[in-house]
């Protein structure tokens, strides 16, 4: 089989692109940087510019499914401008692959975009399974729910169309995980705000596992990207410090001096999705990390 990945060269990208790799697909990836473009035999890279409308059409060749990661990252303080390039990064990516498709001969049949748990609305009490229909007003849940639905508009290509709805990251060295290890190494970890708040986290391995599942199974439609058993602030918190062997002595931080450090953007400390994995589980993928404590041991130690 061979996969066109845009985003490949990111945290979820490679992670995924190893994961093919060992079931011997092919890998094409899309990135808007020149110099990340390698050609071997099993991973070639393309260029494209979604602001320009630009991309190398041979990027095409011979691929049965694409998997779309592409978007400008969430960890920068939201202006009004990076607000705009937030959204729009996400939607002119997948915006010039379907004219490409649109316009040209083509073998794609399944087209795999990332989403994210920030659709559902902030809860300490819900469960969140795939067919909620309530979204989050906040502004993640909005570019959320912008991206998917443009990502439905692929079924007008008569291709299969998935949406992998992913939780809290957890990988060694990229993303929130190395974030949250920081203050605890120098004995200033603590939870944030009530510490009630739920993270649906997934290890990095399980999340590349869930995309190649839902290509090689063809699982249409949505399905959440986190592990079976999410945890609180509080628990996430104190488990990576018994990891690390740290003590955790701090009270914890108030919701109002991470907004003044961080702006708008401190809601991802503080939002409360508690999500569940059982579709994916129903339809046979097995976790290899379903409890945080393996989890974090194997990433950390
Ligand atoms: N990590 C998480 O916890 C998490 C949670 C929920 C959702 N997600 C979503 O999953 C996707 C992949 O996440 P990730 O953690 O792997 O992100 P990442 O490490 O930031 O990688 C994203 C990739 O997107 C490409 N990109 C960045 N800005 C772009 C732009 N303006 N136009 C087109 N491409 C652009 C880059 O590839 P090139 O430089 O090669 O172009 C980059 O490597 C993202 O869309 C993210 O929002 C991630």
């Amino acid at each position: 089989m061979k996969v066109l990945i845009t985003g490949a060269t990111g945290l979820i990208g490679k992670a995924i692109t190893e994961q093919c790799h060992k079931q011997n697909m092919t890998v094409h990836y899309l990135t808007t940087s020149k110099e990340k473009i390698k050609h071997t035999e099993d991973y070639k890279g393309f260029y494209w510019n979604p602001t320009e409308n630009k991309i190398d059409l041979a990027c095409l060749d011979g691929v049965d499914a694409i998997i779309n990661l592409a978007g400008a990252s969430i960890a920068h303080r939201w202006t009004a401008s990076y607000k705009n390039t937030i959204i729009n990064s996400r939607l002119d990516t997948l915006r010039l692959i379907k004219e490409t498709l649109q316009n040209n001969e083509h073998s794609v049949k399944h087209v795999i975009s990332a989403s994210a748990i920030g659709i559902y609305p902030d809860s300490l009490t819900n469960y969140y399974e795939e067919d909620t229909t309530a979204v989050s007003t906040s502004f993640l849940g909005t570019v959320v729910e912008q991206w998917e639905k443009m990502t439905d508009t692929f079924k007008e290509l008569d291709v299969l169309v998935s949406k992998v709805r992913i939780g809290l990251v957890l990988d060694e060295n990229d993303g929130a995980l190395p974030q949250i290890v920081k203050p605890i190494k120098f004995n200033l970890g603590a939870a944030f705000g009530s510490g009630d708040q739920w993270q649906s986290w997934i290890h990095i391995n399980d999340l590349a596992g869930v995309f190649v599942f839902v290509l090689t199974h063809q699982i249409e439609g949505v399905s959440n990207g986190v592990a079976p058993n999410p945890i609180t602030n509080t628990e996430l918190t104190k488990t990576v410090a018994c990891v690390l062997k740290k003590k955790l002595f701090l009270p914890n931080i108030p919701k109002a001096m991470m907004s003044l450090i961080l702006g708008e953007m401190h809601v991802l400390l503080f939002e409360s999705q508690r999500v569940s994995s059982k579709k994916i589980e129903e339809a046979g993928y097995q976790f290899e990390f379903v409890h945080i404590k393996p989890a974090l041991q194997d990433l950390l130690t």
